[in-house]
């Protein structure tokens, strides 16, 4: 099985023909190893050969949250230093000898002591859910009265992070170097139709295909920078996923390909298939008349093939 590199690859083949089996268990933990990132137990295979100084990274993306808790949101992921800096370089703060780190919610400084910069008090009910109510004392802004004394263009921090991803474009497009800093770490969002989102939006309260894309985005802003050249691994990413969104997530994997990287997805959506420069499909069957290659090629050849149940659909497509 041969995987060309700088392109879109799908894996397809019915359910349980052996897709995620084989990379999951073999392909990623093996280039995980070859590229001394990790000596994880791997699947049996006889070999791995080809040009690994192509690639330096390899990354699984999933739709599971993005950040340990939750206080990582989208500003985090894509860098909320640049705005906590811009506070920081404010007269008032300058004055008050603030500096960046003031105006953040995960150290204490500048942040609401009582909530411990969550704007909320989770009190736990014993045999039931637990219950969110806002801060008493921030009323659920997060910081302490003099952090929000502190603006920037009329608004204070935790104003900054209740802006959504389209308005904060727009509040700090063309207004200095820290500035710009700030729109272009969060533009690849709102390119991949998550502008709505607001910039503090808590991590635990995003839908799977959100964090998904956030992940996405994070590569699209470190990457324009010093590319790394990564083969990204997707296992079905369209899932619950609606048209207009999968439309979405090919603009990001042509954009991640345009910077050098590489995609390898697992996927049954022929609207990605279709799109894909290469298939490996995988069956004929499931379970144990499953894990042989059916067909490796571009989707105008797939079609052409007998064996595929996948050549079938993508016909109807293409
Ligand atoms: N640990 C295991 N023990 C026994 N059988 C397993 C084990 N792991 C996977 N299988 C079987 O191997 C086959 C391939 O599973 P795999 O998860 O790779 O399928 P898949 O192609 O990713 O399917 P899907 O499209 O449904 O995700 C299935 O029949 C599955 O039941
Ligand atoms: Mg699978």
């Amino acid at each position: 099985m041969g995987i060309p590199l700088n392109g879109l690859v799908c894996i397809s083949g019915v359910s349980g023909s052996g897709k995620s089996t084989l990379v999951k268990h073999i392909l990623y933990p093996a280039l995980l190893k070859a590229l001394g990132k990790s000596s994880n137990k791997t699947g049996d295979f006889d070999g791995l050969e080809g040009d690994l100084k192509r690639l330096a990274e390899v990354e699984m993306i999933d739709q599971n949250p993005i950040g340990r808790s939750s206080r990582s949101n989208p500003a985090t992921y894509v860098s909320f230093d640049f705005i906590r800096e811009l506070f920081a370089k404010q007269q008032l703060a300058k004055i008050r000898g603030l500096k960046a780190g003031f105006f953040s919610y995960n150290v204490p400084g500048g942040r609401c002591e009582v909530c411990k910069g969550d704007g909320e008090i989770t009190i736990s009910m014993q045999f039931m859910a637990d219950v969110q109510l806002q801060c008493e004392e921030c009323k659920g802004k997060r910081y302490t009265p003099e952090t929000l004394e502190v603006e920037y263009n009329g608004k204070n921090i935790s104003d900054v992070l209740k802006l959504s991803i389209d308005d904060a474009i727009e509040f700090f497009n063309g207004k200095g170097s820290m500035e710009q800093k700030i729109v272009e770490r969060i533009k690849p969002l709102a390119e991949l139709g998550l502008g709505y989102l607001t910039l503090g939006q808590s991590s635990s309260t995003l839908s799977g295909g959100e964090a998904q894309r956030i992940k996405l985005a994070s590569f699209l802003t470190i990457g324009q920078k010093n590319p790394t050249p990564t083969l990204f691994i997707f296992d079905e990413p369209t899932t619950g996923l609606h048209f207009h969104d999968i439309d979405k997530l090919i603009i990001g994997f042509n954009e991640l390909i345009k910077l050098g990287h590489s995609i390898l997805v697992i996927e049954h959506n022929v609207d990605v298939i279709k799109c894909a420069d290469w298939i490996i499909d995988i069956g004929p069957e499931g379970g144990n008349d499953g894990g042989h290659i059916v067909f490796e090629g571009t989707p105008e050849d797939l079609i052409k093939s007998k064996k595929s149940y996948t050549a079938k659909y993508l016909k109807e497509k293409l």
